[in-house]
């Protein structure tokens, strides 16, 4: 169990309060660097190959230090070992949260409901592995003897994003002749889109959902069904092109997969944490077996960072803690995550569902409202589009924007000097963003442009950047699998400590079944053309309007 303490009520909060108060909110970053030369070795931390640089941040170390102390006053450390042993901390769902089973090199047992899991883990891995290599190898073939050559993953929310982010980003390790597509949407436009690029002979279906029950998912994996069975022509040939990956057996068997061609994954495994699980095969399929496995170990290494190391060289508490410091003293309400690396183009997308969906909560561990701010927005796009579309607002808007930067020092496509000029933004950015430009500096620049001083008092406000914008950097050395294991399993422990803090349930997601239930509702009433009336007027004058339109 995690313990329910309301956050506001601790020493540490209330001393954060007074400290933002009367020393923070004025204070400039720049004097702060100006003062402590040693800023960057003072407010940067090391794993591995990943630098995280945090210290363009309105922090000193006593904010630090309060921050630190308010992790400890709501028991982060307990909880923490609460979760990697398998204590039912989802307590909503009445399950274990273990995704870091999924990666654990160490060895030893993990138990959950008192059975170690671990043999389960190893022997799905496997069953991925041997499977990977019948493909590659050309031992699997489709039902008329052709190697299969496209992989469609067919799955929603956990069972398609984290997949999907993890095979753009390691698009470099991608195995030959293997095309990975991924379809989520229940708008037949993507399954249609998709089916118009694979042949029904050279192409695997991974259905992927954890219940096999998600609309979304079932629908279009009828649609391919149906599809490949056109060409097909024999229901037997449905086992050579169609796995489940899964938790829940009965449903795969009633869709008609064979329970030999699935591969399990157990409720302990939430969604959003589940591509290191079965669900992860079409990264599996896509980058081979062993870069999947060094994607784990990645994992597995911030998984022991964050189990082992003191909180105040802790990458993930110190993300957390830096965070929360924004949410809950400056009341900022979003984040956003900006990859300079084009193949880590889905990682904000990933992030959004990792965080929003387990911190976006109102109501605490004790089942009552909150008074406080919980999980912030999470946007984003790589760099330097973003610079090219809403940077503007990041520099000079109303609202300050948290931002981590994240950039690998290595491209795998070193062309000319495109990488130094990404990274040379990069760095800029966050100067920038700290730095501003001061009225005298925008005067000066006038000045020396030759400007009249009624122009320049004309157009000077509107060059000025306060700056004071906070960003964290993190660089990494290249985005290797191991890598990109690593920096995930960041975030993720990021989020499960800002959760705990906020006394909250980061593991269910109860907020998606109100619109799913109503869905369920209306789709029949839209099978026929005639008027409802049983809904609010706004609800019934769409429905209405879409069946007049549709004719
Ligand atoms: O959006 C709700 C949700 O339950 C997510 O948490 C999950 O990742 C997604 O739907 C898909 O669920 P499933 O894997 O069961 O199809």
């Amino acid at each position: 169990m995690l313990p329910k303490i309301n956050p506001t009520t601790t020493q540490a909060w209330i001393l954060l309060k007074k400290h933002y108060q009367e020393e923070m909110s004025q204070t400039q970053m720049k004097n702060l660097f100006s003062k402590s030369p040693d800023r960057f070795n003072q407010f940067s931390l090391k794993l591995d190959d990943i630098l995280f640089d945090y210290s363009k941040n309105i922090i000193t170390d006593k904010t630090i230090n309060l921050l630190l102390a308010l992790a400890e006053e709501c028991q982060l450390k307990p909880a923490i070992e609460a979760m990697f042993t398998g204590d039912k901390i989802n307590e909503t769902e009445n399950r274990s949260v273990l995704h870091t089973a999924l990666r654990n090199f160490s060895g030893k047992p993990v138990l959950s409901d008192g059975k170690d899991v671990m043999g389960d883990v190893n022997r799905v891995l496997q069953q991925m592995k041997a499977f990977a290599e019948k493909i590659h190898s050309g031992a699997w073939t489709g039902y008329s003897g052709k190697k299969i050559k496209y992989i469609v993953n067919i799955g929603i929310g956990g069972s398609d994003l984290g997949p999907v982010m993890v095979t753009e980003a390691l698009k470099p390790y991608w195995v030959e002749g293997i095309q990975p597509y991924f379809v989520s949407n229940v708008d037949g436009t993507q399954i249609a889109e998709t089916l118009k690029k694979v042949t029904p002979e050279e192409t695997l279906f991974l259905i992927a959902s954890k219940t096999f029950t998600t609309q979304e998912t079932m629908t279009n994996a009828h649609t391919a069904r149906d599809w490949f069975l056109k060409s097909a022509e024999d229901e037997a040939h449905v086992a050579k092109h169609f796995v489940a990956l899964s938790t829940n057996e009965t449903e795969v068997k009633k869709f008609g997969i064979d329970p030999a061609n699935m591969f399990e994954f157990w409720d302990w495994v939430g969604g959003r944490y589940s591509l290191w699980s079965a669900i992860g095969l079409s990264i599996v399929l896509s980058v081979g077996y062993n870069n999947f496995e060094s994607l784990l170990k990645g994992a597995y290494k911030t998984d022991e960072h964050f189990r082992t190391t003191a909180f105040k060289e802790n990458i993930p508490v110190i993300m957390a803690l830096v965070g929360l410091w924004y949410t809950n003293f400056f009341g900022t309400q979003t984040e956003a995550i900006l990859p300079y690396d084009q193949y880590l183009h889905r990682f904000s997308a990933y992030f959004q569902q990792g965080n929003m969906e387990s911190n976006g909560k109102s109501v605490d561990r004790k089942g009552d409202e909150v008074s406080y701010s919980t999980g912030p927005v999470i946007w984003g796009e790589p760099g330097t589009n973003g610079q090219h579309a809403f940077y503007q607002l990041i520099h000079q808007g109303t609202v300050i924007i948290p931002a981590d930067f994240i950039a690998p020092a290595i491209s795998h496509n070193p062309i000319g000097d495109h990488h130094q000029k990404l990274l040379s933004n990069f760095f800029a950015q966050t100067e920038a963003l700290m730095n501003g430009k001061s009225e005298q500096t925008v005067i000066e620049e006038l000045e020396a442009q030759g400007k009249s001083a009624e122009e320049i008092k004309k157009i000077a406000p509107f060059k000025v950047f306060e700056g004071n914008r906070p960003t964290n950097s993190i660089l990494v050395k290249e985005i290797t699998p191991e890598t990109l294991g690593s920096l995930i399993a960041l975030y993720e422990h990021k989020i499960f400590v800002q959760g705990v803090i906020w006394n909250i349930f980061s593991f269910d997601q109860w907020g998606v079944e109100l619109g799913k239930q109503l869905a369920g509702k209306i789709l029949p009433e839209l099978k026929d053309d005639q008027s409802v009336s049983a809904h609010d007027s706004s609800t019934n004058g769409l429905i209405n309007a879409y069946k007049s339109l549709r004719n």
